[in-house]
């Protein structure tokens, strides 16, 4: 009797013991150290990594990043997060260098398991942080990274601006037809993809267009002494300048021009957008202009929904990258929650399906070179702010408004090829 009951209890214990390691193996599949696609779904939150310049040189970028990135994650966790858990977002500095990427995504996917990730700003920061995620096969979407090479890295690689040959083009086109200049003079920065890229089809697009680049000059990200290229430029009377770099140099180049006694007009990129440049260039910057990706002034509910949600939260007016950011998080979160799950592949697959998401920053359809299809601004610099010019279409038809001592017409949609 009494072996009996022994025996009895011994076996109810080892049945215990049983389904109490069945479930430790399950719990430790789920925290992503035997299952990598489980990996970043392990307790309550879905991890995503983020990776972009807080410091350094470009720190307005990463800034800005965060913020938009930031705004998304509150309000995706307040509806409920994703997959029934919350959101959370790891943040690493960049300090806006390649190597520091490379070893930063690493982190983030080695150490902290992320399911996927958002970065960087600066191109040649998402070609280093880029390579890491198609090799350890993380989805990744860059939310301001022009350069064409970054999405050529794999199929890995997402992002929701878009292209410098089309930056260029629109740039070079507006200063041909609007501006109607002839003789152009390019400084640019040796250092940046971005900035050699974005050189290179503006030159294309303006030769075509029957004007002639006179020089071209450069310049290293470290650089704050300009005298000697600007000297040469002048010598040269260009009609205007084109400095496709970040705003720490443009602003200073601007600066340095106007002492020079260059008055003409400069045209940059996208990455003059940042506070800081106001900052530098002060009254040296009326009258030049940048291509960006939208406009505060856009009327569209959307736009000054977020611009709103943005000033209550941070107490300042978001800029292209913040905007940027905020739209490339919302896709994400919108391809999980398509998915469905937090496989890596699915993810993948669902970013890569991505159809008419209405974004701050237009409408974004990934195409099949993992880019968005999107239009582009000119912006002109009037005492400390940006003012709307002109609206730039992926098939090249323009929405202008009136610029002063042209006779451009006002609010007319043109077709200008
Ligand atoms: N397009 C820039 C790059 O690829 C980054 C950038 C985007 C900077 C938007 C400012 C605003 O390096």
């Amino acid at each position: 009797m009494k072996s009996k009951y022994f025996f009895k209890t011994l076996l109810s214990s080892v049945f215990i013991l049983i389904i109490f390691a069945a479930f430790a193996a399950c719990e430790k599949k789920q925290d992503g150290t035997n299952d990598n696609n489980n990996a970043g779904n392990s307790g309550n939150t879905i991890k995503i990594g983020e990776y972009g310049s807080l410091t350094g040189e470009k720190a307005t970028f990463g800034q800005s990043t965060k913020k938009g990135i930031a705004l998304a994650q509150e309000e995706i966790n307040k509806v409920g997060g994703l997959l029934g858990k919350q959101v959370e977002i790891i943040v690493e500095d960049t300090r806006g260098l390649p190597q520091e990427s490379t070893t930063v995504v690493q982190k983030l996917i080695d150490k902290d398991k992320v399911i996927a990730v958002l970065g960087e700003v600066a191109s040649t920061n998402s070609l280093a942080g880029g390579a890491v995620c198609q090799e350890k096969k993380i989805p990744m979407i860059t939310p301001s990274s022009t350069n064409a090479d970054v999405t050529k890295i794999g199929d890995q690689i997402f992002r929701v601006c878009f292209v410098d040959d089309f930056q260029g083009e629109v740039m070079a086109k507006f200063a041909a037809n609007t501006l109607k200049v002839k003789k152009i003079a390019i400084l640019r920065d040796n250092g940046s993809d971005y900035s050699k890229g974005l050189a290179n089809f503006f030159e294309q697009t303006f030769k075509r267009l029957g004007g002639e680049i006179i020089a071209i000059e450069s310049f290293q990200d470290k650089d704050s002494d300009f005298s000697a290229q600007l000297t040469k430029l002048k010598g040269l009377n260009p009609e205007a300048l084109y400095v496709p770099g970040y705003y720490t140099q443009a602003g200073q180049i601007a600066q340095q021009a106007r002492k020079a006694g260059i008055t003409v007009p400069i045209m940059g990129g996208d990455g003059w957008d940042s506070q800081t440049l106001f900052e530098l260039g002060k009254e040296a910057l009326n009258g030049c202009y940048i291509s960006n990706h939208y406009t505060i002034e856009d009327p569209d509910p959307t736009v000054q929904k977020f611009i709103t949600n943005f000033k209550a939260k941070f107490g300042e007016t978001p800029d292209a990258l913040a905007a940027l950011a905020y739209d490339a998080a919302c896709i994400m979160f919108d391809s999980i929650k398509r998915a469905n799950s937090t496989d890596r592949q699915a993810i993948r697959d669902a970013i890569a399906q991505t159809k008419e998401f209405k974004g701050v920053t237009g409408v974004i359809t990934i195409g099949p070179n993992r880019d968005a299809i999107k239009s582009a601004v000119i912006l002109e610099i009037q005492n400390g702010k940006y003012k709307f010019r002109e609206s730039v279409k992926p098939d090249n038809t323009t929405v202008s408004v009136e610029l002063p001592n042209t006779d451009t017409s006002s609010k007319t949609a043109t077709a200008a090829k």
